[in-house]
């Protein structure tokens, strides 16, 4: 978080959103009941406290190179996750995922078929787990302004856009985790990778 410099009064840092800090918000960990609870549908779309709270989920995303963060992980009871980058050091090898905000998502299964991928999770700091997934699948819901959004997916776009989901039925992804040989710590499971960030 950048720090502002002495010489800067206090209404003119509060008139220059330039000047503003970045709102990094602190992200709840494995073991927060609020990680638990189905979220809460937005009923409301397009007003100040929706795009504040999608702003703060980009930022603390961006802080934490995360591929996917869901308002839950913030403490927010409410169904919008966002998702996507064009690289990510976490996730070096995975193909690029379309920048996105999705609000009251649903996702249909378009195949009954299931491949197994390693997963993080900002709210699993350090660890790393093979989770299956639904391979191809049908994902809608609404932009921050209420547009429909309707996309389908398969590969590593369909896992995260699933992962990040889960977190809106409170389902952290060692829940799905089947073969617990294949969950550990990602510093003793991928020690080539840049572990800079915590997860
Ligand atoms: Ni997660």
């Amino acid at each position: 978080m950048p720090t502002r410099p002495a010489t800067t009064s206090t209404t003119a840092w509060a008139n220059d959103p330039q000047l503003k800090p970045m709102p990094v918000r602190t992200i709840l960990k494995m073991g927060d009941p609020r990680l638990l609870r189905i979220a809460q549908p937005v009923r409301r779309f397009d007003t100040p406290e929706l795009h504040q709270l999608v702003q703060d989920l980009r930022d603390t995303m961006a802080a934490a190179n995360g591929a996917g963060i869901a308002a839950p992980q913030i403490g927010v009871d409410l169904a919008v996750v966002i998702f996507g980058s064009a690289h990510n050091p976490r996730y070096p090898d995975a193909p690029p995922v379309p920048a996105t905000v999705l609000v009251n998502p649903q996702i249909v299964a378009l195949s009954d078929d299931e491949e197994d991928g390693w997963e993080g999770c900002l709210s699993v700091p350090g660890l790393r787990g093979v989770v299956p997934r639904c391979t191809r699948i049908r994902y809608s819901g609404f932009d921050p302004f209420g547009q429909p959004i309707e996309r389908e997916a398969d590969g590593f776009h369909a896992r995260v856009v699933q992962h990040e989901c889960d977190h809106l039925i409170g389902k952290l992804y060692p829940m799905r985790v089947r073969d617990f040989s294949r969950f550990g710590y990602t510093e003793v499971l991928f020690p080539g990778l840049d572990a800079s960030s915590d997860d």
